[in-house]
Protein backbone atom coordinates (compact mmCIF):
# COMPACT_ATOMS: atom_id res chain seq x y z
CA UNK A 1 0.00 0.00 0.00
CA UNK A 2 2.48 2.37 1.48
CA UNK A 3 4.56 1.82 -2.01
CA UNK A 4 2.25 2.94 -4.16
CA UNK A 5 2.12 6.56 -3.01
CA UNK A 6 6.18 7.45 -4.27
CA UNK A 7 5.31 5.02 -7.09
CA UNK A 8 2.38 6.83 -8.51
CA UNK A 9 4.11 10.17 -7.91
CA UNK A 10 7.30 9.43 -9.55
CA UNK A 11 4.87 8.59 -12.47
CA UNK A 12 2.98 11.70 -12.39
CA UNK A 13 6.26 13.38 -12.28
CA UNK A 14 7.46 12.15 -15.46
CA UNK A 15 4.18 12.42 -17.17
CA UNK A 16 4.52 16.28 -16.22
CA UNK A 17 7.72 16.36 -17.42
CA UNK A 18 7.20 15.00 -20.33
CA UNK A 19 4.44 17.27 -21.02
CA UNK A 20 6.75 20.48 -20.15
CA UNK A 21 9.16 19.17 -22.87
CA UNK A 22 6.35 18.79 -25.36
CA UNK A 23 5.08 22.51 -24.81
CA UNK A 24 8.71 23.55 -24.51
CA UNK A 25 9.78 22.37 -28.11
CA UNK A 26 6.34 23.38 -29.54
CA UNK A 27 6.71 26.76 -27.89
CA UNK A 28 10.08 26.88 -29.63
CA UNK A 29 8.55 25.59 -33.03
CA UNK A 30 5.90 28.05 -32.67
CA UNK A 31 8.25 31.00 -31.69
CA UNK A 32 10.62 30.00 -34.83
CA UNK A 33 7.65 29.83 -36.91
CA UNK A 34 6.49 33.75 -35.99
CA UNK A 35 9.87 34.42 -36.19
CA UNK A 36 10.62 33.36 -40.15
CA UNK A 37 6.99 34.23 -41.03
CA UNK A 38 7.85 37.98 -39.42
CA UNK A 39 11.61 38.26 -41.05
CA UNK A 40 10.50 36.87 -44.20
CA UNK A 41 7.82 39.54 -44.99
CA UNK A 42 9.43 42.37 -43.31
CA UNK A 43 12.87 40.75 -45.90
CA UNK A 44 10.01 40.71 -48.65
CA UNK A 45 8.57 44.12 -47.87
CA UNK A 46 12.63 45.48 -47.72
CA UNK A 47 13.41 44.28 -51.14
CA UNK A 48 10.80 46.68 -52.90
CA UNK A 49 11.99 49.86 -50.45
CA UNK A 50 12.87 52.56 -53.08
CA UNK A 51 16.13 54.22 -52.32
CA UNK A 52 15.31 57.68 -51.78
CA UNK A 53 18.79 58.80 -51.92
CA UNK A 54 19.59 59.17 -55.63
CA UNK A 55 23.51 58.12 -56.50
CA UNK A 56 25.07 61.25 -57.35
CA UNK A 57 28.81 62.09 -56.75
CA UNK A 58 27.76 63.43 -53.11
CA UNK A 59 26.10 61.01 -51.88
CA UNK A 60 28.58 58.33 -52.59
CA UNK A 61 31.37 60.62 -51.39
CA UNK A 62 29.55 60.88 -48.16
CA UNK A 63 29.25 57.07 -48.59
CA UNK A 64 32.75 56.51 -48.67
CA UNK A 65 33.46 58.29 -45.22
CA UNK A 66 30.50 56.42 -43.67
CA UNK A 67 32.02 53.06 -45.29
CA UNK A 68 35.75 53.89 -44.56
CA UNK A 69 34.99 54.75 -40.90
CA UNK A 70 32.27 51.64 -40.60
CA UNK A 71 32.70 49.16 -42.69
CA UNK A 72 36.26 48.49 -44.53
CA UNK A 73 37.70 46.88 -41.53
CA UNK A 74 35.54 43.40 -42.22
CA UNK A 75 34.40 44.15 -45.74
CA UNK A 76 37.75 45.62 -47.19
CA UNK A 77 38.82 49.07 -48.57
CA UNK A 78 38.22 47.51 -52.42
CA UNK A 79 34.79 46.00 -50.99
CA UNK A 80 36.23 42.38 -51.91
CA UNK A 81 35.37 41.08 -48.55
CA UNK A 82 39.67 41.22 -47.75
CA UNK A 83 39.29 43.49 -44.33
CA UNK A 84 41.50 43.33 -41.67
CA UNK A 85 39.28 41.87 -39.01
CA UNK A 86 37.59 39.38 -41.86
CA UNK A 87 39.66 36.94 -41.21
CA UNK A 88 38.52 36.45 -37.23
CA UNK A 89 34.75 36.50 -38.28
CA UNK A 90 32.98 33.48 -37.82
CA UNK A 91 31.10 33.91 -41.04
CA UNK A 92 32.93 35.57 -44.16
CA UNK A 93 31.96 39.07 -45.03
CA UNK A 94 30.24 39.80 -48.35
CA UNK A 95 32.14 40.83 -51.49
CA UNK A 96 30.68 43.42 -52.96
CA UNK A 97 32.91 43.38 -56.55
CA UNK A 98 30.69 39.94 -56.96
CA UNK A 99 28.83 41.93 -59.84
CA UNK A 100 26.77 39.45 -60.38
CA UNK A 101 25.37 39.12 -56.61
CA UNK A 102 25.08 42.77 -55.92
CA UNK A 103 23.16 42.91 -59.75
CA UNK A 104 20.57 40.44 -57.65
CA UNK A 105 20.13 42.46 -54.86
CA UNK A 106 18.02 45.75 -54.62
CA UNK A 107 18.82 48.51 -53.21
CA UNK A 108 16.25 48.09 -50.78
CA UNK A 109 17.89 44.39 -49.51
CA UNK A 110 21.36 46.14 -48.94
CA UNK A 111 19.62 48.73 -46.84
CA UNK A 112 17.41 46.18 -44.73
CA UNK A 113 20.90 43.93 -43.99
CA UNK A 114 22.67 46.81 -43.02
CA UNK A 115 19.86 47.96 -40.88
CA UNK A 116 18.98 44.80 -39.24
CA UNK A 117 22.94 43.12 -39.27
CA UNK A 118 23.82 39.87 -39.62
CA UNK A 119 25.87 37.96 -36.80
CA UNK A 120 28.56 38.62 -37.06
CA UNK A 121 27.97 41.81 -38.79
CA UNK A 122 26.47 44.19 -36.43
CA UNK A 123 23.70 46.06 -36.99
CA UNK A 124 23.61 49.61 -37.48
CA UNK A 125 19.86 50.67 -37.23
CA UNK A 126 20.98 52.70 -34.20
CA UNK A 127 24.30 53.85 -35.23
CA UNK A 128 23.49 55.42 -38.76
CA UNK A 129 20.95 57.68 -39.90
CA UNK A 130 18.13 56.48 -42.91
CA UNK A 131 20.08 58.75 -45.24
CA UNK A 132 23.61 57.63 -44.28
CA UNK A 133 22.39 53.94 -44.57
CA UNK A 134 21.24 54.61 -47.95
CA UNK A 135 24.17 56.65 -48.87
CA UNK A 136 26.08 53.53 -47.99
CA UNK A 137 24.12 51.24 -50.15
CA UNK A 138 25.32 53.63 -53.08
CA UNK A 139 28.56 53.65 -52.51
CA UNK A 140 28.55 49.93 -52.01
CA UNK A 141 27.20 49.59 -55.44
CA UNK A 142 30.31 51.13 -57.06
CA UNK A 143 32.30 48.31 -56.01
CA UNK A 144 30.73 45.87 -58.62
CA UNK A 145 30.92 48.93 -61.51
CA UNK A 146 34.47 48.78 -61.33
CA UNK A 147 35.15 44.97 -60.56
CA UNK A 148 37.64 44.06 -63.64
CA UNK A 149 36.25 40.06 -63.18
CA UNK A 150 32.67 40.92 -64.62
CA UNK A 151 33.23 43.78 -67.19
CA UNK A 152 30.26 45.88 -68.40
CA UNK A 153 28.04 43.37 -66.54
CA UNK A 154 24.13 45.02 -66.03
CA UNK A 155 21.08 44.00 -64.10
CA UNK A 156 19.52 41.37 -67.28
CA UNK A 157 17.04 43.30 -68.48
CA UNK A 158 13.22 43.07 -67.80
CA UNK A 159 13.85 42.04 -64.49
CA UNK A 160 12.14 43.96 -61.70
C1 LIG B 1 32.37 43.12 -37.97
C2 LIG B 1 32.53 43.03 -39.40
C3 LIG B 1 31.56 43.80 -40.28
C4 LIG B 1 31.33 45.15 -40.29
C5 LIG B 1 31.96 46.23 -39.41
C6 LIG B 1 30.37 45.38 -41.36
N1 LIG B 1 30.02 44.20 -41.94
FE1 LIG B 1 28.69 43.93 -43.47
N2 LIG B 1 28.86 41.94 -43.32
C7 LIG B 1 29.75 41.28 -42.49
C8 LIG B 1 29.59 39.85 -42.68
C9 LIG B 1 30.38 38.78 -41.94
C10 LIG B 1 28.56 39.67 -43.64
C11 LIG B 1 27.99 38.36 -44.17
C12 LIG B 1 26.91 37.86 -43.23
C13 LIG B 1 26.23 36.61 -43.76
O1 LIG B 1 26.46 36.25 -44.90
O2 LIG B 1 25.47 36.03 -43.00
C14 LIG B 1 28.13 41.00 -44.02
C15 LIG B 1 27.13 41.26 -44.96
C16 LIG B 1 26.79 42.51 -45.40
C17 LIG B 1 25.78 42.78 -46.40
C18 LIG B 1 24.92 41.74 -47.10
C19 LIG B 1 25.42 41.57 -48.51
C20 LIG B 1 24.68 40.51 -49.29
O3 LIG B 1 25.29 39.48 -49.58
O4 LIG B 1 23.50 40.70 -49.61
C21 LIG B 1 25.77 44.13 -46.58
C22 LIG B 1 24.91 44.93 -47.55
C23 LIG B 1 26.75 44.70 -45.69
N3 LIG B 1 27.36 43.68 -44.98
C24 LIG B 1 27.05 46.04 -45.59
C25 LIG B 1 27.84 46.60 -44.61
C26 LIG B 1 28.02 48.03 -44.42
C27 LIG B 1 27.44 49.09 -45.32
C28 LIG B 1 28.79 48.18 -43.33
C29 LIG B 1 29.21 49.49 -42.67
C30 LIG B 1 28.17 50.46 -42.40
C31 LIG B 1 29.13 46.86 -42.83
N4 LIG B 1 28.54 45.94 -43.65
C32 LIG B 1 29.91 46.62 -41.72
C33 LIG B 1 30.66 41.86 -41.62
C34 LIG B 1 30.73 43.21 -41.31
Amino acid sequence: MELQVPSTQLHGNRHNALIATLFLVLGIAGGMGVYAAFHWTAAARARKLKNPVQATNSSIAAGMQIYENRCSRCHGKNGDGQGEKAGELSVAPADFTDAHHISRTTDGELYWEITKGRSPMPAFETRLTDVERWEAVDYIRTFAAKSPTTPGQAPAPGKP
